[in-house]
């Protein structure tokens, strides 16, 4: 089964407009597989730079975030239709950042990638356990847990739009990456919950990513394994040679 290889780099709160000029002027001038999906995920006030720099590069961008409302009193807050009309594809839905700084809830993680699917736009969603979690043997209910609530009511046309994310949070920022199989393992657990609710051949088409304190350096490791198709990647993208060599790493 040929899966779509994704690698969505996501700065979080990095980059401010220089930074991010300087990244993309490098970025596109670096040769990138073309075998691959490559979406970069900056703060939102930096998507018009993505517009500029991006727009026929085949590389695609989106949002980290935004609000579950269509427009009004919401102070603060950004708009899907905002960001489609910055030329966003993709949103991240459910970053273990977002559910434990911001408190988003398991339903509320299902109701954004719904809405993100109905505007047209391509939800990563993310899901992981902690390490309290893993310590107590918990890795598997919560990775079900999480993927079963944000496909609730789901139809499998929509499924099949997704991409999903598995980002164990001990791995995340701390240089402590998942083994290789140990993110496998949580890969297939993603795969394996949603063979159980929409069959197999709708599961074996739907690209999971193991994020995680990946870099240049190990992400060739990650692709040897049977259920990852990419990465998602926080500190090793703020660099345009970092992450175009981790791309191409990656899609060896
Ligand atoms: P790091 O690659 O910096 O560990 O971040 C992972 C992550 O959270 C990407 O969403």
């Amino acid at each position: 089964m040929t899966r779509t290889k994704v690698f969505g780099g996501n700065w979080k709160m990095n980059h401010g407009l220089a930074e991010t000029e300087a990244f993309l002027q490098d970025f596109i001038n670096t040769k990138i597989s073309t075998d691959c999906q490559v979406v970069l995920f900056p703060p939102f006030t930096n998507l018009h730079l993505m517009q500029k720099y991006l727009k026929a590069s085949g590389i695609a961008y989106g949002a980290q975030n935004f609000y579950c409302e269509e427009k009004g009193a919401y102070t603060g807050e950004v708009s899907l239709a905002m960001l489609k009309e910055l030329g966003c594809t993709w949103v991240l839905t459910g970053h273990s950042e977002r559910r434990e700084i911001f408190q988003e809830s398991d339903e509320l993680v299902a109701k954004k990638t719904r809405m993100a699917l109905e505007a047209g736009l391509t939800p990563m969603v993310c899901i992981g356990e902690s390490l309290d979690e893993k310590k107590a043997g918990q890795t598997q209910e919560k990775l079900n847990r999480q993927v079963r609530s944000a496909l609730e009511g789901m139809s499998e046309s929509d499924v099949l739009k997704l991409t999903f994310a598995y980002e164990p949070i001990w791995a995340i920022g701390t240089g402590v990456n998942a083994s290789q199989e140990d993110a496998q393992e949580g890969c297939k657990l993603v795969r394996t919950t949603l063979a159980n609710l929409y069959g197999k051949s709708i599961a074996d088409q739907i690209s999971i990513c193991y994020g995680g304190s990946v870099k240049p350096g190990n992400i060739e490791g990650y692709m040897s394994q049977g259920d990852i198709d990419g990465g998602l990647v926080g500190g090793a993208s703020l660099k345009a040679d970092d992450f175009s060599t981790l791309v191409n790493n990656g899609v060896k």
